[in-house]
């Protein structure tokens, strides 16, 4: 019997040109690995020993679908202080990480054929995630000559009469972009003409450099944003896999619980028992955090300066777009891999706005980061002078 079956729409689910990098980079033991996004700060003691204190005391049964109540409250805390919108423990779903809580919520407000739009450049898990809730993925153009912040105009030209649903991340995965609250704004206006739900991807919104995190949450007035966050690179907890949606919409919100628990039961409880020591307990360890990257952002940047090469400079989260000048990144991204031992995300796994260009993680080790990035330099220079001397012969 065929698998996928014919009209699964697993059949049509995009694979992430990250992972495959990823996979080839594996097999190299002398790799400097830039290419992923995970965060070296190590978990806070506090978090490990509040779920190890729950594990000792067999606190380790399943909890309700929609998550531990204290947790909730906190998250409610959260969302309320960081958007400005008033959000309760009722309004709250806990979820297997934020992946799981956009995968759910995909499903909920997209039928077949019905489109979202999301970011060119985008991270790949969002057009993975809807193509498997059998929606179909449009995409919406953020420039490099704009910073990759959207333009509003640009996004409600992609609109169409299927479009259900507008995704918005900021700050961006891959570009680091962090949009202003004017645009932010604009974007719910034209949610609301059009009657689209708004989801707000806000992973990453501890990690800006000197720049506020605006939520577009602070501009809904009729429920239709939902936001979505997790502990994955706020705290440094990716593999706790806890996460969450906060919307003002019941409807939705009964519809992600019973999602929910068809899917998964409930989030690992002592991962839930983690989180709540994370939000509730001491936030030094990510101001730490957010320090490091932002000087990594810096010295990578003034390294990339010093040797000619164009980026886009990052206003937070923890990628650098960096211009290769070829438009083959897949290919530039094996060769570096092969000849110089550096792994790299190509941009064409992001979208054709992030064509000519490689994403590198900041989260990666200051030295690693760095000699990664001077080998990267080498690679561009070195294929420069190639075609300079194949035009002069
Ligand atoms: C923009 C964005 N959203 C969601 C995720 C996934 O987060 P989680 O680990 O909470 O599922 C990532 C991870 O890289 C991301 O970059």
């Amino acid at each position: 019997m065929p698998v996928p079956a014919p009209t699964s729409p697993a059949l049509r689910v995009p694979r992430s040109g990250i992972r495959t990098l990823m996979d080839l980079a594996l097999r190299d033991p002398d790799a400097l690995h830039l290419e992923i996004g995970e965060p070296d700060q190590g978990v806070a003691a506090h978090v490990v020993e509040a779920a190890a204190a729950a594990g000792r005391a067999g606190r380790t049964g399943y909890t309700s679908s929609t998550g531990l109540p204290a947790l909730r409250a906190a998250v409610a805390d959260r969302v309320t202080a960081r958007s400005g919108r008033a959000t309760s423990p009722d309004d709250v779903v806990v979820t297997h990480g934020a992946m799981h809580g956009l995968a759910m919520t995909f499903q909920a407000v997209l039928g077949p054929g019905d489109e979202v739009l999301v970011p060119d450049p985008a991270f790949p898990n969002w057009a993975m995630a809807a193509t498997a809730a059998g929606a179909t993925v449009r995409t919406y153009p953020t420039r490099p000559e704009h910073g990759y912040v959207p333009v509003a105009a640009e996004v409600a030209a992609a609109i169409t009469p299927r479009t259900r649903a507008l995704l918005v991340c900021s700050p961006d995965n891959p570009t680091g972009a962090v949009y202003p609250a004017a645009v932010l704004a604009q974007l719910v206006e034209i949610a609301r003409r059009h009657d689209l739900w708004l989801l707000s991807d806000e992973c990453y919104e501890a990690i800006t450099f000197g720049v506020p995190f605006v939520s577009p949450a602070a501009f809904d007035t009729d429920g239709r944003v939902v936001v979505v966050g997790s502990v994955s690179k706020t705290y440094g907890m990716t593999g706790w896999r806890i996460g969450w949606v906060a919307t003002g919409s019941h409807e939705l919100l009964e519809v992600l619980g019973h999602l929910s628990e068809a899917l998964v039961a409930c989030p690992s409880t002592v991962g839930q028992v983690g989180a709540l020591a994370a939000l509730t307990g001491p936030q030094d360890g990510v101001d730490v955090a957010v320090a490091s990257y932002r000087e990594r952002r810096d010295a990578a940047t003034d390294l990339l300066a010093a040797r000619g090469l164009g980026f886009t400079r990052p206003e937070g989260a923890f990628y650098l777009l960096v211009d290769v000048e070829d438009d083959d990144t897949d290919g530039f991204a094996q060769r570096l891999l092969a000849s110089r031992h550096v792994a790299v995300a190509p941009g064409a796994t992001f979208g054709l706005q992030a064509a000519g260009r490689v994403r590198v993680s900041l989260a990666a080790a200051r030295p690693v980061l760095l000699e990664g990035l001077a080998r990267l330099a080498d690679e561009v220079v070195a294929a420069r002078a190639g075609r300079a001397e194949a035009f002069a012969g």
